[in-house]
């Protein structure tokens, strides 16, 4: 069965209304062909991104957008979404004669969606784009608000752009053939969802939670497209996992070990060996000390978020072997977090829900660190 889950965004000019829908289900790829033809009625080619894990996959010869295409392939994991990509990107579709009123279509996990997602919003100043989105990441939350954009070697997506796309089709098929560890990277933002409204997610099938994170995310985005208030709550768990990533990328580079791509392809790395859904999870469960350090939630809350972290199949430990002075490295990258003004700003728990907390002194920060390392 195929659920269609609407995002309802403002209003264009001339009061046109704008959204999309998100098709949730086994087998919604199958509409790839119909997407485009009503979605880009005047396209006469498309340009499918994709990377070569999914290149390769035996489904992959089964997508086909209904026009004439030519498919443009980048190494899989995070270290593909550059700048210099998507300059490689816009050259070739300017080479394959692509037009305004054709289309990119992105078919693939996060990274994939990010990097064509950002080429399109800048290639002729803005092309359509669409995703076929084919990991859980990417379904539940990459693909669906128009975030787009490429990492800088200063920083993750550092560079990007606000860029619907005409429409997402999540198929759940081709889940099963993802890696397990992928799967689990899907997981962490699925648990993240838990806390923002979807209590009985660890309970459902896939498909069902796939269209609820959808639903969940997209009256988010529905309510503030650019990130000026509440979405940023789909932050919940990352100021951890950001500063865990970063950290892990900042010793690969200084030749220390860690960073890499934690998994073989997708959705890019915390480092250490976790997958950026596994780095969410610990930071889920950081996020809860945090806000019981605050009082404002107490013991039952944070062993929910234990609960449901562990009920999904992930784990709320640090990397091993963090030491002091990686708690604190930790603590500046979260310090340079994009929610932190001038201050140290977290999405915490609380007695009205999830809220951006701002003004948290570093002793509270690094002491539900220390809590989290000793459990
Ligand atoms: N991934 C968070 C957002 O789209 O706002």
């Amino acid at each position: 069965m195929i659920t269609t889950v609407p995002v309802t965004l403002g209003t264009a000019g001339a009061g046109r209304a704008r959204g999309y829908d998100v098709l949730v289900g086994e087998g919604a790829s199958a509409e790839l062909s119909r997407l485009v033809a009503t979605g880009v009625p005047a396209a006469r080619q498309v340009a499918v991104v994709t990377d070569a894990v999914v290149a390769a996959m035996p489904w992959f010869e089964g997508i086909r957008p209904g026009l004439p295409f030519e498919v443009h392939v980048v190494e899989p994991g995070e270290r593909s979404k550059t700048m210099a990509n998507v300059e490689a990107l816009c050259r070739a579709f300017a080479r394959g004669g692509l037009a305004r009123s054709d289309a990119v279509v992105a078919v693939g996990g996060g990274v994939v969606s990010d990097l064509a997602g950002f080429a399109a919003a800048t290639y002729h100043r803005g092309v359509p784009y669409c995703t076929v989105a084919t990991t859980l990441l990417c379904q539940v939350d990459a693909a669906i608000g128009g975030k787009t954009g490429v990492n800088l070697p200063e920083g993750k997506n550092l560079v990007g752009a606000f860029w619907q796309p005409f429409g997402v089709l999540c198929d759940t098929e081709l889940l099963e053939t993802l890696p397990a560890r992928e799967r689990a990277s899907g997981l962490g933002e699925v648990a993240k969802y838990t806390f923002l409204g979807e209590p009985d997610l660890p309970g459902l099938a896939l498909d069902d939670q796939v269209a609820r994170c959808v639903a969940r995310k997209a009256s988010l985005v529905a309510e503030d497209e650019r990130e000026a208030g509440r979405r940023v709550l789909l932050n919940y768990g990352h100021t951890l996992a950001h500063a865990l990533e970063a950290s892990a990328l900042g010793r690969a580079a200084r030749g220390e070990g860690g960073g890499g791509d934690g998994l073989s392809h997708g959705e890019g790395s915390g480092g250490d060996g976790l997958s950026h859904g596994e780095a969410v999870a610990v930071g889920l469960v950081y996020a809860a000390l945090l806000a019981r350090r605050l009082g404002r939630i107490g013991d039952e809350r944070v062993e929910l978020h234990r609960e449901v972290v562990e009920r999904l199949g992930l784990s709320a430990r640090l990397p091993a072997g963090l030491s002091g002075s990686g708690r604190r490295e930790l603590l500046s990258y979260m310090a340079r977090d994009k929610k932190a003004a001038h201050d140290l700003a977290f999405v915490l728990d609380g007695p009205s829900g999830v809220e951006l907390v701002h003004g948290v002194s570093p002793e509270d920060a690094l002491g539900a660190l220390e809590e989290l390392a000793c459990t």
